[in-house]
């Protein structure tokens, strides 16, 4: 079923045009689950899902993904409007026993890399038998000293995104494409 969706949209003062139709987003998701499939259907890993932006990307995988798993949410936040705040303030903590456990980060979008590494910091000293990350969109510079990222499905400019769960001042989730600024 074709999804509706329009080239150019406004949110309040700011206008963005489409980067990756809903079809194409679709189509990235279905196999990069697959991908993970092949890599965790023995494993029972724990997806954790970084709120609020990857809510939508972590279900649309989980479509995908029929394979014995668990799932938990942790809650960062680092941008407001278009830039990012510096400070990372959780808001909320993780409630499961990762020790041994094989964990899987699904986050929406990965810029300078700031909020993965402080994840993965957390996360390994919580002892986990492996840790990997899959996210929807890969920025081109992110500063990874433990490695860059296992899974990433798009990689895209070093430009400001919207849709598919990104948001500008929140606004945009909703969207079912990504949508880049418009200078
Ligand atoms: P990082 O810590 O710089 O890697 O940024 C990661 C977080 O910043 C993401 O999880 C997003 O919430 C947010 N972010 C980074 N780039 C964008 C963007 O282009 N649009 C909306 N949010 C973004
Ligand atoms: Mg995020």
């Amino acid at each position: 079923m074709p999804f509706p969706f329009s080239q150019n949209i406004k949110i309040g003062d700011k206008e963005f045009s489409l980067m990756i139709d809903p079809i194409r987003v679709q189509e990235g998701i279905a196999r990069l689950a697959q991908e993970i499939s092949q890599d965790y259907a023995d494993k029972e890993p724990v997806l954790l899902i970084v709120l609020n932006g990857a809510f939508r990307f972590g279900a649309d995988l989980l479509r995908y993904m029929q394979f014995p798993l668990e799932i938990s949410f942790v809650r960062l936040k680092s941008y407001k409007g278009t830039q990012q705040s510096g400070d990372l303030e959780e808001t909320m903590d993780l409630d499961i026993d990762l020790k041994d456990r094989h964990v899987l980060l699904i986050e929406d979008i990965i810029d300078t890399g700031d909020t993965i590494n402080y994840l993965r910091q957390k996360i390994r000293a919580r002892q986990p038998a492996s840790l990997a990350e899959a996210t929807l969109l890969l920025k081109p510079s992110p500063q990874l000293p433990e490695g860059p990222v296992r899974y990433p499905v798009f990689e895209i400019d070093d430009k400001f995104v919207v849709g598919y769960g990104l948001d500008y001042n929140q606004k945009g989730r909703e969207l079912s494409g990504i949508y880049v600024l418009i200078p």
